[in-house]
């Protein structure tokens, strides 16, 4: 047995806090390099495809990234090589592939900047790492009358499970409002964190209109009237820096399949104080440290979080996927992305009958948009005939459509891969889409 199958099998023997990290650093296999677009495109094996005929142009990267060889690799590799149960075999393959697995969770560790792996709790996505706060956080705490804060920017996912919620508790949710160009009205937000404020959760990047939030002020706000925060990071992951400890939130949670990972996977990061006091979210293997009748003893964290096998696969994925964008570098990433959603606002903006939806002044790289006489579904229909991959729907956000009036939008969304020759691609699609509706 090796030092740290040992050290795992005395960690699960433990029912109490344990404060030795799992895996040691250093984690990531690669540091930051110049930015190379032609290299990066040839990284990702899907974008070679044509599609209708056309060179594919994939712009909905807020729906899903596209995985780099590494990630497809990382998951062909475990399969091949490693393929056991984690955290449970005390045989070659369970001992790898559980070193693995923990290495995945330092690198997200490291990735976030959070203090300890015990914070990095893996589920399956971000949604369910926002149901798990909401049960697990809220169930027990939460009464009559508390109040719980979200924008009205969010995806359902940051509203409906703190509905359900409210139905069980008696809690009330409560919007802070926005206005006309997709911005959080601060003033109207602060007024709004009351004594009654049991929780407030936003999102990071709207994946709707691309408005990136004020999160270190809000958490600032929040805190100062003893607040916890949660911040629902899907879109920000793969497009800018995260610091868990700057931004001084209590709760991240972000999707593996957002940031150039495989789907299934997605992380909860919590602090370690608040984790502690959570009951857990689910019962079954490995979040346990003692079964009997009378009586169980649950493990110490994370594994108290993860019931049941993981997805095992994911989790190396997102390793892989983890160490690609950090090979980028988030803030060559960040800059590069800026500059082409000023591209596309650019180009956009001189097509008649255009309308983009979400106009502030910070923006990650979403461009939603509307066309004078045209359903977004037909955009996104005769789009694609073009090769071109946009999103058209209400995008999971119905609330930001009524806000805007509109029932929905189609909308254009980039990542790293991304090129300006593209963006023309789209704006001659759209032109298409004039002259069949015009
Ligand atoms: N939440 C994803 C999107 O915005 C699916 O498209």
């Amino acid at each position: 047995m090796s030092v740290l199958q040992l050290r795992m099998a005395k960690d699960r023997e433990r029912p109490a806090r344990g404060d030795q990290p799992l895996v040691t650093p250093p984690c990531f296999e690669s540091s930051p390099v110049a930015f190379d677009i032609e290299k990066i495109r040839s990284d990702f094996p899907i974008l070679k495809q044509r599609v209708h005929g056309k060179p594919l142009v994939y712009l909905d990267n807020a729906a899903t990234t596209q995985k780099p060889r590494s990630v497809i690799d990382a998951i062909v590799r475990y399969y091949e090589e490693e393929n056991s149960n984690i955290h449970r075999g005390i045989h070659y393959l369970s001992e790898r592939a559980t070193h693995d697995y923990e290495c995945a969770r330092c690198k997200v560790r490291f990735f976030l900047n959070a203090e300890d792996e015990r914070e990095i709790i893996f589920v399956r996505g971000a949604t369910e790492g926002i149901n798990l706060v909401a049960q697990s956080y809220g169930r027990k705490r939460f009464k009559q009358g508390d109040e719980i804060l979200i924008t009205a920017m969010e995806h359902h996912s940051n509203i409906v499970p703190w509905q359900m919620l409210c139905e069980v508790t008696g809690a009330v949710l409560r919007v802070a409002p926005i206005n006309d160009q997709g911005e959080l009205i601060m003033e109207e937000f602060e007024k709004l964190v009351t004594p009654k404020t049991r929780l407030v959760s936003v999102t990071y990047v709207s994946n709707a209109l691309g408005t990136v939030n004020p999160v270190k002020r809000i958490t600032e706000m929040a805190h100062r009237q003893n607040v916890p925060v949660l911040v629902d990071g899907a879109q920000a992951a793969a497009h800018a820096k995260v610091d868990v400890r700057d931004l001084d939130c209590d709760f991240f949670v972000f999707s593996s399949h957002k940031t150039y990972g495989p789907t299934g996977v997605g992380i909860l990061y919590g602090r370690a104080s608040l984790l502690e006091e959570m009951p857990p979210y689910q019962g079954g293997g490995d979040m346990i440290s003692a079964v009997s009748f009378e009586k169980t003893l649950y493990n110490r964290l994370p594994f108290k979080f993860e019931a049941g096998t993981p997805n095992i696969a994911g989790g190396m994925g997102l390793s892989a996927a983890i160490d690609y964008v950090h090979g980028i570098g988030l803030d060559n990433v960040a800059a590069y992305e800026k500059s082409l959603l000023a591209y596309a606002t650019e180009s956009l903006s001189q097509i008649k009958g255009l309308r983009i939806i979400g106009t502030a002044r910070e923006k990650a790289g979403v461009l939603s948009f509307v066309l004078e006489n045209a359903h977004p579904h037909d955009i996104g229909t005769i789009l694609d005939q073009e090769g071109v991959a946009i999103r058209a729907g209400h995008h999971c956000a119905q609330p930001v459509m009524q806000r805007f009036g509109v029932p929905a939008t189609a909308r254009a969304s980039f990542a790293l891969y991304n090129t300006k020759a593209e963006i023309d691609a789209l704006v001659a699609a759209i032109q298409k889409v004039r002259e069949v509706f015009s």
